[in-house]
């Protein structure tokens, strides 16, 4: 029998809930990207477009981004299809529809601040990076004030304190 899966969101952001500033993310803290990398592999990602590209940046040579995860992109200007193991999505209700077919334990909608701030509504778990301090920044993730701190756990790396914190409705 085909469960749903948990639809959650995962982002890091600064005290003042900033995610980006000029397409790429205002600190590189490798714990981070490797917390990103055991909860999302083998499991479903849904990025905006404007993410996704940034992304392709970083892994040019493969040509892919995310080779252990389903990927589905969500833009209004890139029909619904199939492409190199990507699937794209005309609206983010259509990547969610769509990932409930491929995904059958958890999807993590993976920003930007588009996609997190029409998708907040239907998450039911945050898996949140609270980096201390105020960045320069022009891309921010929503006001997330009726979920419930259910895990904590500080660190620091380099010049950075933050924490991990995990939240429910
Ligand atoms: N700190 C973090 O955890 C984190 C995570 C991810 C991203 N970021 C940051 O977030 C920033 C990017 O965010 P962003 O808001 O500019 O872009 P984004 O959300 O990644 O992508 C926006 C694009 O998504 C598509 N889109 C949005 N709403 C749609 C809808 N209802 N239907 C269909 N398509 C839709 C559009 O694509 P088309 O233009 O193709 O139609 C739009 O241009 C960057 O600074 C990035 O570094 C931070």
């Amino acid at each position: 029998m085909k469960t749903n899966p948990i639809i959650s969101m995962i982002a890091a952001m600064d005290e003042n809930r900033g995610i980006g500033y000029q397409g790429r993310i205002p600190w590189h803290i490798r714990e981070d990207l490797l917390r990103f990398k055991h909860l999302t592999t083998g499991k479903t990602v849904i990025f905006g477009r404007k993410t996704y590209e940034s992304l392709l940046g970083y892994y040019q040579r493969s040509g892919r981004p995310m080779p252990e995860r389903k990927t589905i992109v969500v833009s209004r200007t890139i029909g619904s299809n199939e492409t190199h193991g990507i699937h794209w999505a005309n609206s983010i209700e259509e990547a969610l529809v769509l990932a409930r077919k491929i995904e059958p334990e958890e999807v993590f909608i993976s920003g930007g601040a588009q996609i997190f701030s029409q998708g907040i509504k239907y998450a039911e778990k945050l898996y949140l990076t609270i980096v201390k301090g105020k960045f320069q920044a022009d891309a921010f993730f929503p006001d997330y004030s009726d979920f419930k701190v259910i895990k904590e756990e500080k660190k620091s790396y380099e010049k950075y304190f933050f924490k991990f914190i995990e939240l429910i409705k």
